[in-house]
Order: structure tokens, then sequence, then C-alpha cells
């Protein structure tokens, strides 16, 4: 999953046909993909920064799967999203030297200070928490990325800071 971190961060609203029709375009594209499933679902949240829940049975379908086989994978990859992200995208990596570094106590405060849990995207849709699992940065431990771009030494002052700026670009609230 680490491969697919610089993946979309800027969700595109469609309206429904061209939803549909992305989909379908990914599906083509990746018909004759070994193990196709996975890179379809990698190419739709992608493109379109979630997996939405019409895609399933086109999916289903396109590659001889129940329903309930596709959603199996789904929701086994915490890496996909079934609802479409904030308008920008946090991740914080949780594993061993950002652990050591204070991961946790950043997480705590991105939740008191700015209400941000995992999986979760802040009232406003400005900001999507994610959890990441080593960014290659340890040395410079703890790390994140901020819409794709991996940021290192990360304190509490520091993200209050960064998402404030996110905050007022996505035109929402400090
Ligand atoms: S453990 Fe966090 S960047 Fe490697």
């Amino acid at each position: 999953m680490e491969s697919r971190l610089q993946a979309n961060t800027s969700p595109t609203v469609l309206g429904t046909q061209d939803l549909l029709a992305t989909i379908d375009s990914v599906i083509a594209a990746n018909r004759s993909v070994a193990g196709a499933l996975l890179p379809m679902l990698h190419g739709i949240q992608d493109l379109l920064g979630y997996v939405p829940s019409t895609a399933v049975p086109r999916l289903a379908d396109a590659l001889n799967l129940s329903q309930a086989e596709v959603h199996g994978v789904l929701s086994f990859y915490h890496d996909f999203r079934t609802v479409p992200p904030g308008r920008h995208i946090l991740r914080l990596c949780r594993a061993e030297a950002c652990q050591a570094m204070g991961c946790d106590a950043l997480e705590t405060h991105l939740q008191k200070r700015h209400g941000l849990t995992f999986h979760e995207t802040s009232t406003d849709g400005a900001v999507t928490l994610e959890p990441v699992y080593c960014l290659g940065n340890c040395a410079c431990a703890p790390s994140l990325l901020v819409d794709g771009e991996v940021r290192g030494r990360v304190t509490s002052e520091k993200l209050d800071r960064w998402i404030q700026e996110l905050r007022a670009n996505a035109g929402g609230n400090p």
C-alpha cells in the first residue's frame, strides 16, 4: 500500500454519469491485468478520491465475482475510502520510529485541538486524517504527509499552523 501514498489527494466531484464513466474506464483499462480487482480499486480511488458504492456491482460484473467478494477486499484494505475525503488529506505515520518520537501525542493533539480522528473528516470538510505506516522518513520522525508531501520533525505547533493554512485554503474556519 505504501506505493500508493502519492495517489490522488484532491478528490474530484463528478455527476453520476461522469462518475460511472470514470469507473467503467478504469475497469476497461485493467480488465486484462492479473489480479485486476486491486488495480481497479486503486485506479478508481486515484481518480475519484474514494471508491463509491456504485462501483461495487460494476466491478463484480466485470470480474465475475460476487458483490460480497468485492466488498470484502474493499473493506480489508484500510487504504481504500468508501466516502469522499476532505479537500486536504493528512496522513500521520504510526510506525515504530514515529511512535518512539511522539506520534501518539500528535494524534491526541489532532483530536483535542482540531477534532480530527483517524479515518474521519473534519466537520467543515476541509481535512481528512488517516494513519500510515512508515513514510521512509524515519530519521526525521515523527512524520506526516500533507496532501502527499512528506513533512518531518512534526510538532503540535507545526500541525496547528499547517491545519490553519489548509482550512484557510479550503474556505473553512481556522
Ligand atoms: S516510522 Fe514513521 S517515517 Fe518511518
